[in-house]
């Protein structure tokens, strides 16, 4: 009897139902999106309700509780927005609500990444860039059609289409369209859409030049394109080295063809960013670690040559495979480090994803917390003072994000009439036990670089 009920039950686009989680993540509800038949099965692809997009899969029914199939309200036409969405902008939300609904444990849980090293020893050296834009006019399409002939054998030029601004949730780009990348010596799942071109939404592993981030369709021809690449690190200049850690400066104008490349990797992990085609007014700040084949792409940020909203990172990105290392952190730091030198403060631009905002929550507290257990009281003993302005000129972190941190941490209280800091004991050894943790960090000293002024002519 159950069987030929659920035999008659159609799923379709819209219904809801609780799916099975990988990893003994239990049964939650989820909403399907799409369906495809693969050898004669069907498969769902569905999203978890409350829970972040990049969770988002495809499911066969037996991972579908179909007893509890809620049918589509009529009226629903459109994919729902996710949950504290504000128009097509994705939570800068609760990154707590993620972790307490599990949604940020369902991550950890979920294997994003292999990282089986399977590439032999080193594919020659690249350079290429990263940030993309709204609409293009036919000459700079051109341009880009162009650029993308000149490389051996590139898939066509990417989709003008799958700019964020343009696509506003709809349901192609809302589904994940590239199974696997591999870049160096990594495989990766990719979390988000991202508009490649067509044809390789086909191919079931993109192939990504580490060093130029040129994609194409088959290991053949990455092996091809290898045996050519002259590259082993990205193009621009070297204005910090410690270690092994390098950062490379890329004008987005100079170095087109490597900062659109860019992009379209890290629209892979981004869900909420405009895809920015028109890299011109960008610089892109790529980490990399260094060994014996090249340099190794580890994240970057990209930052707009002039804000007039003081951003000083417009995307910010740590390839998976070295996520949760204190790259991140690093370069945060290394943001505030160049708003230093411009002696500007600045902040990321908005919205952030809750990954940016624990990472930045993370980085204001302990830099914050740093400076206020340094204070030494005066010669007479009193308690220090300190300024919000004073936070955020040694540090380049905006005021507004100066203030949202003391909150956040509930340091700020009022007292016969005025306002103090009281830091517990308990959050002095947190913070302690984190710094320890912080063994990655930038070294001013090696950082060899001048701010230019954007906004002579000329200098674009
Ligand atoms: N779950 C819970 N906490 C996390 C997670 C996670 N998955 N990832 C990072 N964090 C927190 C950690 O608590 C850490 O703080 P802690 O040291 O106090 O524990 C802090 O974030 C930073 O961790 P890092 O290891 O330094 O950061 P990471 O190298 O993982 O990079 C980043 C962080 C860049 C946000 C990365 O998650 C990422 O690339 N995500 C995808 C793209 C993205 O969302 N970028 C930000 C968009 S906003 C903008 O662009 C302005
Ligand atoms: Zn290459």
């Amino acid at each position: 009897m159950t069987i030929m009920a659920e035999a008659q039950i159609e799923i379709t686009e819209g219904c809801r139902l609780p799916v099975l989680l990988k990893n003994g993540g239990g049964w939650h509800i989820a909403e399907v999106l799409s369906k495809k038949d693969v050898n004669g099965k069907p498969l769902y692809y569905i999203h978890y309700e409350d829970f972040n997009k990049r969770l988002d899969e495809w499911v066969p029914e037996e991972r579908m509780d179909l007893g509890k199939l809620e049918l589509p309200k009529k009226d629903a036409k459109t994919p729902k927005k996710e949950p504290g969405k504000v128009g097509n902008e994705s939570m800068p939300s609760s990154p707590e609500r993620d972790l307490m609904n599990g949604s940020a444990t369902n991550l950890f849980t979920i294997p994003l990444i292999d990282s089986t090293p399977i590439l032999p020893s080193g594919c020659s050296g690249a350079m290429l860039g990263g940030a993309m834009k709204k609409s293009i006019g036919n000459s700079r399409k051109r341009k880009l059609e162009e650029d993308n002939d000149s490389l051996d054998s590139t898939p066509q030029l990417p989709r003008q289409t799958g700019s964020m601004v343009a696509h506003h949730d709809d349901i192609v780009t809302r589904m994940k369209n590239i199974e696997l990348i591999e870049i160096g010596r990594y495989r990766i799942k990719p979390w988000y859409f991202s508009p490649y071109p067509q044809e390789l939404t086909h191919s079931p592993i993109v192939y990504i030049c580490e060093y130029c981030l040129k994609y194409l369709k088959s290991n053949k021809c990455l092996e091809r394109h290898l045996a050519k690449c002259m590259f082993r690190h990205p193009p621009g200049n070297e204005i910090y080295r410690k270690n092994e850690i390098s950062f490379f400066e890329i004008d987005g104008r100079k170095n087109k063809t490597y900062a659109q490349n860019l992009c379209l990797l890290a629209k892979l992990f981004l869900d909420h960013k405009t895809l920015y085609y028109d890299t011109d007014p960008f610089l892109f700040y790529c980490m990399c670690v260094q060994d014996n084949r090249g340099y190794h792409l580890v994240g970057f940020f990209s930052k707009e040559k002039e804000s007039t909203e003081d951003y000083n990172v417009a995307c910010i990105l740590t390839l998976p495979p070295y996520q949760r290392l204190g790259y991140g952190k690093l370069l945060i730091e290394f943001s505030y480090e160049l708003s230093k030198g411009e002696g500007k403060t600045g902040s990321p631009e908005k919205p952030l994803s809750d990954l940016g905002l624990l990472s930045y929550r993370s980085y204001w507290s302990q830099t914050i917390l740093e400076i206020l257990l340094n204070m030494k009281p005066n010669e007479a003993g009193e308690r220090p003072l300190i300024t919000i302005n004073d936070i955020s000129e040694m540090t380049s972190i905006k005021k507004e994000d100066v203030i949202s941190t003391l909150q956040h941490l509930n340091l700020i209280n009022y007292y016969k009439g005025q306002y103090i800091i009281t830091i517990s004991n308990e959050q002095i050894d947190s913070h302690n036990r984190s710094m320890e943790k912080r063994t990655i960090r930038i070294d001013p000293k090696c950082l060899h670089w001048q701010p230019k002024d954007w906004s002579k002519r000329g200098k674009w």
